[in-house]
């Protein structure tokens, strides 16, 4: 590949949406993946005071986030009422929506649905939200840290360690007297106090970092002044959480090993998008005219995160309350083959304080592009399809077993080894439940989820389904990150 080749494609690419190209090309499809709104805070110690009403008040979609969702979904008319056929009425199998299976996310999803057909409010064509979400376990897509086995069990094998070196990391920015009295302030001594036996000064710099975003979404921030003070540390203490969890403490620790096995977290959301976008190719004549023109998906910070990642944006500034991502996807006319669409993205957030109406600001999201001779091209106006799929493929796992990898070491220190019993409830049955091969490679497994070489008498089930049933397994107790924020 030659450096004018490259100068080709960053060319074509900008000529996309510019103004001499405009006329040819036809807006397709929008995808917009994005972050609930603003919501209570999520504190892990004393909830039955920090939550509004008592701990049953913690993590509720608040009325700052709904303003933020719905002007999500009225930032999306003014721009995309032309591509959203039919408008004149709420049609699911054309907006598409999917969502964790969390109240504020799936509220958030309503409120951006509501903003988007706002003209049908009070007529006989309101909008009756259809929104998707599958079980937690399994949503390998919008939620990695409980969807994939492979990080279930990887940060369950090493919590000890990583909650001590991301402690360790939290104090190098901001200092245990200063975690006491904003602990203080706020209501977290149990866990900012270094005299108390559940000091744990990591969860208490996120925690605080939580408590002070939620309060500047309902302007009560003037009850925090020590907190207010050192926001930026705290802030700075979530990045470098993310930072760790996204492969610092793996490539510390283990080689970066687990990374390249399982490949980027959000490459399984990237790939969903991508599938989506290519149904607005025109697969035969003419075009399927039943394709969504709008997907969305409703997740977390740790949905987008992810996704930056696996789409070359290694930034791990925390996304705020409401933070969305745009896709969007356009065609030449006549267009046939991936390299004839186009597409382009963007990010941004709504304003976090209620002085700002909570309205977005959208800037270009520099893409990551391949070529078929899979040289890389940064492009802030996007790319072709093919090249922006070349890429993303790039991002994936290198372990054939994807999402359900787990080395020697993490089976072992979670007592799941071959000759294991997989015990109920446990980590091993857990696993054994969600992944065919947890038996390793010529092992076999039988419906009690015990392993066994094939053709002995017990081993008739290793061909049931990919996933399995889960037993209502319960394994939620301190993985890394254990916070959907
Ligand atoms: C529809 O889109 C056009 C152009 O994008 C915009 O000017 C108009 O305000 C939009 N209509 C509504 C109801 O948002
Ligand atoms: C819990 O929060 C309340 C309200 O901020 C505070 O008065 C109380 O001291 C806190 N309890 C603990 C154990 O920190
Ligand atoms: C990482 O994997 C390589 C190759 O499989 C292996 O040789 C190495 O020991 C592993 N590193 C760690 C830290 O486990
Ligand atoms: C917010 O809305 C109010 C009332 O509509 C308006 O006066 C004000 O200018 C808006 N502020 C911003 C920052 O848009
Ligand atoms: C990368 O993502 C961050 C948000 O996480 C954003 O602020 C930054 O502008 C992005 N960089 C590019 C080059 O798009
Ligand atoms: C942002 O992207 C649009 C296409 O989506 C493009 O027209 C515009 O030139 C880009 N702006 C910058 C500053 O790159
Ligand atoms: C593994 O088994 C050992 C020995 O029985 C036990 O002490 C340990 O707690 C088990 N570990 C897990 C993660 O269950």
């Amino acid at each position: 590949m030659t450096h004018s080749g490259i100068i080709a494609a960053v060319v074509l690419a900008v000529c996309i949406v510019g103004n001499l190209c405009t006329a040819t090309l036809q807006l397709r499809q929008v995808v917009v993946v994005h972050r609930h709104g603003a919501r209570t805070p999520v504190p892990s110690v004393n909830q039955s005071s920090l939550c509004p009403g008592g701990a049953n008040g913690c993590g509720l979609l608040t009325t700052a986030g709904k303003q933020m969702l719905t002007n999500l979904g009225r930032y999306l008319r003014a721009r995309y009422n032309a591509t959203i056929q039919p408008y004149d009425y709420y049609n699911s199998d054309m907006v598409h929506s999917q969502s964790t299976d969390v109240d504020r996310t799936i509220q958030s999803a309503d409120c951006l649905l509501r903003g988007l057909y706002e003209h049908l409010d009070g007529t006989v064509q309101r909008v009756y939200p259809v929104v998707h979400t599958r079980e937690i376990d399994r949503e390998t897509e919008l939620l990695p840290w409980d969807g994939w086995p492979a990080l279930v069990m990887w940060s369950a094998a090493t919590s000890v360690p990583f909650f001590t070196m991301t402690s360790k990391v939290t104090l190098d920015i901001i200092s245990a007297e200063d975690l006491k009295l904003i602990g203080d302030e706020i209501g977290l001594s149990e866990e900012c106090d270094p005299a108390s036996p559940a000091y744990f000064p990591f969860q208490c710099a996120i925690d605080a970092e939580d408590f002070y975003s939620c309060a500047m979404t309902t302007g009560k921030t003037a009850a925090l002044p020590i907190t207010g003070k050192f926001y930026g540390l705290l802030v700075q203490c979530l990045e470098s959480y993310n930072l760790y969890a996204m492969g610092k403490f793996d490539q510390l620790t283990n080689g970066g090993n687990f990374t390249r096995a399982v490949g980027t977290f959000g490459f399984p959301l990237a790939v969903d998008i991508i599938q989506r976008m290519k149904q607005s190719l025109p697969s035969g004549n003419p075009v399927p005219t039943m394709s969504p023109v709008l997907s969305h998906y409703s997740g977390h910070d740790i949905t987008l995160i992810p996704l930056y990642n696996t789409l070359g944006n290694t930034t791990l500034l925390n996304p705020l309350f409401g933070a969305a991502m745009i896709f969007e996807v356009w065609a030449k006319d006549g267009a046939t083959s991936s390299n004839s669409f186009f597409v382009t993205a963007k990010i941004g957030q709504p304003g976090q304080t209620p002085d700002t109406n909570f309205s977005y600001t959208f800037s270009n999201f520099t893409m990551s592009c391949m070529t078929n001779k899979r040289v890389v091209y940064q492009s802030s106006s996007g790319c072709p399809l093919g090249d922006f799929e070349n890429y993303v493929l790039n991002r994936g796992p290198q372990s054939a077993m994807g999402t359900c990898y787990t080395s020697e070491a993490t089976r072992a220190i979670l007592n799941c080894t071959f000759s294991d019993p997989p015990t109920a409830p446990s980590y091993c049955n857990y696993y054994r439940s969600m992944c065919i091969d947890a038996c390793g490679q010529g092992g076999a497994m039988t419906p009690q989820y015990e392993c066994v070489q094939p053709g002995s008498s017990s081993a008739s089930a290793s061909s049931g389904p990919m996933l399995r049933k889960v037993n209502g397994v319960k394994h939620h107790n301190r993985r890394w990150p254990n916070l959907k924020r």
